[in-house]
């Protein structure tokens, strides 16, 4: 069976070492538009259109473009080969299926319609446009530059599409190496960052260059993209798709290979609430109704039920069958196996930090019987920024069972802010991005509630220096905490 890091993004593993380093030249119908020209008539070089026919880059004229201190060798370009059968046609569609879209909710569940588009999970995965990519395009602010001076990334719109365009400038053989690869899924609603993929004909990669909101910034997409390399050639497998989108057709013999036609994007309500035609068609039916029929109320379920709805996309874990089909409801093990086994050391791949298996080595989760997700996280409602989790913990604990919300001088912060001490945010190493200045990581939050010192100490003497600001309003009165390591909640 597949391990999780075969379709996690953001984990670790070595160079995609089996593509070929190929320009097929009948790529540029596909949009697959990489060239590579010998010793070009002038500088600065020709647009791509008068490229001449794009060929085979041979090892021998490779090793003169490779430079010293590449990771892979000779393999730091690395290009997909293009595809030869027909496009992949999905045999039913998602309506078939029962995944139905927010649109076809919306004529009686307005309200949380409404609200649920603002969402992460509504929001994680979108058709390109200058709305939903948010990293800049505007010139001065569109370049990924490497710490190959010669190398560098271009985002740009080209003939309406929006592409990623490598640069590769090497004057000492007056070569020029350019191509552009389209934006045609965006992944990611920006909370962290933004990951970009491309089809080549049927098969979905990953573009070169991620989106780093932190910063807002460019950068290396995460996992095995070193900087100084190109790589498009990453397959994105049915386990990305089924954590990032509501549904889409896939070919069950090959991981990368879907029908664009059916996609769903963003995770929507069926992925919680499961098949939902019969409802619709029950209550179109029946408009008299006043209780919900042949659908899935999560707050119906188990505990355990209910967590592992969660737990298909914010848990490792073993996949034994495909989650897009996956019935709300049902024991979740005869698809996925869930890990539990994450560590504050290790979140196990893929890049979410695991939260049902931290949660559930908590003392909290431990000794109260459990509790669920939607304890702390309305799904239909966007909380960032505006969440009170302490009066989540105020539910189970006194006040003052917790010696820092009784201290005489920060006690009163502490109060509102069990979370920051008691649930650290977390640089996790396993989701680290490489640019020219260093590895930058995603922060987390760690979802086993505890005791941390360390983070407890460091953060005590944050909210005594919010207290000092606090009283001396005269001095900057920008100065906050703010966005580190720690803060929010
Ligand atoms: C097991 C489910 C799972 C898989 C597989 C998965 N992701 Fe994710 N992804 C998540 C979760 C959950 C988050 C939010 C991270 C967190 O907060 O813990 C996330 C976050 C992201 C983000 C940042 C979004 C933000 O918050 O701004 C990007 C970009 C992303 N994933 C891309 C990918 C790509 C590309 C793949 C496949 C190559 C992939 N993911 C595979 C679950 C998954
Ligand atoms: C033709 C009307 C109609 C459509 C379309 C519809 N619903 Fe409902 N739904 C209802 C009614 C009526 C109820 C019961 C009142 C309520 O909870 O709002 C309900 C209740 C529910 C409930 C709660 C069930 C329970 O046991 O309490 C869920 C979940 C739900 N709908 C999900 C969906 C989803 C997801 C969609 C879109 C895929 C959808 N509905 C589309 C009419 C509809
Ligand atoms: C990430 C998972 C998730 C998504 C996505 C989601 N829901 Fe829910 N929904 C839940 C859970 C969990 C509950 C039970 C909440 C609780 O514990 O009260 C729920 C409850 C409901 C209810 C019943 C509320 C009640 O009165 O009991 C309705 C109706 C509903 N959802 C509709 C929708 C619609 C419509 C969408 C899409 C626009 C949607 N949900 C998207 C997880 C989700
Ligand atoms: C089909 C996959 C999937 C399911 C099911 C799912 N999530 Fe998520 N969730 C994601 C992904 C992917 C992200 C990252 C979204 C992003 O930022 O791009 C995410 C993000 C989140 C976030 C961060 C939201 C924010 O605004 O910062 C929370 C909290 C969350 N999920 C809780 C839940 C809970 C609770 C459930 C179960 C009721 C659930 N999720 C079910 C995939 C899923
Ligand atoms: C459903 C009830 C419940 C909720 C909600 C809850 N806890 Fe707990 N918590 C417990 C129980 C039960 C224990 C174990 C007995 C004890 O130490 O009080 C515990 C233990 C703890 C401990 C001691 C841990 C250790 O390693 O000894 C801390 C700290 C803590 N909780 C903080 C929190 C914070 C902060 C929140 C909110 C984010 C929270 N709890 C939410 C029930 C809960
Ligand atoms: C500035 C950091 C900080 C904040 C904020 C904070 N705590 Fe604590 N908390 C600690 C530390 C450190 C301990 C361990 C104290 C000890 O054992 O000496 C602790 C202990 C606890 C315990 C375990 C007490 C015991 O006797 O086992 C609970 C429960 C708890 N806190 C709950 C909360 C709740 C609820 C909030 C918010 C209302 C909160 N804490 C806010 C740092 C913090
Ligand atoms: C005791 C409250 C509590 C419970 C229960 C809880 N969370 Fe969270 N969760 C939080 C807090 C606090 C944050 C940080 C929110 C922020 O930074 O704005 C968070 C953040 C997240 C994020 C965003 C990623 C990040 O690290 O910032 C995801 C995803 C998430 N939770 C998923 C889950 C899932 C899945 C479950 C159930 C297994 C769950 N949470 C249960 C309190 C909780």
């Amino acid at each position: 069976m597949k391990s999780a890091c075969d379709h996690a993004g953001w984990c670790r593993r070595p160079l995609f070492l089996t593509a070929l380093l190929l320009v097929a030249a009948t790529a540029a119908g596909a949009g697959l538009l990489f060239a590579w020209r010998a010793a070009p008539q002038h500088w600065p070089r020709q647009p791509l259109q008068h490229a001449p026919t794009a060929r085979t880059v041979r090892p021998a004229d490779w090793a003169e473009l490779t430079l010293a201190g590449g990771p892979g060798g000779n393999d730091w370009v690395l290009l997909p080969d293009q595809p030869q059968q027909p496009p992949f046609q999905s045999p039913f569609t998602a309506a078939q299926r029962g995944f139905l879209a927010p649109q076809d909710c919306v004529e009686c569940h307005a309200d949380y319609c409404d609200t649920f588009q603002h969402t992460s999970h509504a929001r994680t995965s979108s058709l390109p446009s200058t709305d939903t990519i948010l990293g800049s395009l505007q010139p001065g602010h569109n370049v990924l530059t490497t710490a190959r001076p010669e190398l560098q990334f271009r985002m740009h719109a080209q003939n309406g599409s929006i592409v990623q365009t490598v640069e590769l400038q090497y004057p000492p053989l007056r070569t020029v190496f350019t191509g552009s690869f389209p934006i045609d899924l965006v992944f990611g609603s920006g909370n962290h960052g933004q990951s970009y993929l491309w089809w080549n004909n049927d098969r979905l990669y990953q573009a070169h260059v991620s989106y780093l909101s932190e910063g807002d910034a460019w950068v290396n997409s995460p996992g095995p993209y070193y900087d100084g390399t190109v790589d498009f050639s990453r397959p994105v497998p049915l386990r990305c798709m089924e954590c990032h989108v509501t549904w889409i057709g896939a070919d069950p013999q090959e991981m990368n290979r879907f029908d664009r036609q059916t996609l769903i994007p963003g995770v929507t309500c069926v992925r919680c609430h499961g098949p939902a035609h019969e409802h619709v068609a029950f209550h179109r039916q029946h408009p008299e109704e006043t209780r919900g029929k042949r659908i899935v109320n999560p707050a119906a379920l188990s505990i355990e039920r209910q967590n592992e709805i969660c737990a298909q996309c914010h848990s490792a874990g073993e996949e034994h069958s495909s989650l897009f089909s996956y019935r709300p409801g049902e024991p979740l093990q005869q698809w996925l196996q869930p890990d539990l086994s994450a560590s504050a050391e290790s979140n196990a791949d893929p890049h979410s930090a695991n939260q049902l298996a931290r949660l559930m080595q908590s003392p909290c989760f431990q000794q109260s019987g459990g509790f669920a997700c939607t304890l702390c996280h309305d799904p239909h409602q966007n909380q960032s920024g505006s969440a009170t989790y302490a009066r989540h913990c105020r539910s189970c604990h006194q006040q003052n069972s917790c010696p820092e919300v009784q201290h005489p001088d920060t006690g009163s912060l502490a109060e509102t802010r069990c979370v920051v001490c008691h649930m650290p945010a977390r640089r996790d190493a396993q989701v680290a991005m490489q640019t020219r200045h260093g590895n930058i990581e995603a922060l987390l939050r760690d979802h086993q509630i505890g005791i941390w010192p360390a983070t407890a100490t460091a953060e005590r003497a944050k909210l005594a220096d919010t207290l000092r600001q606090a009283l001396q309003p005269q001095n900057n009165p920008q100065h906050s905490p703010g966005a580190q390591e720690g803060t929010a909640p």
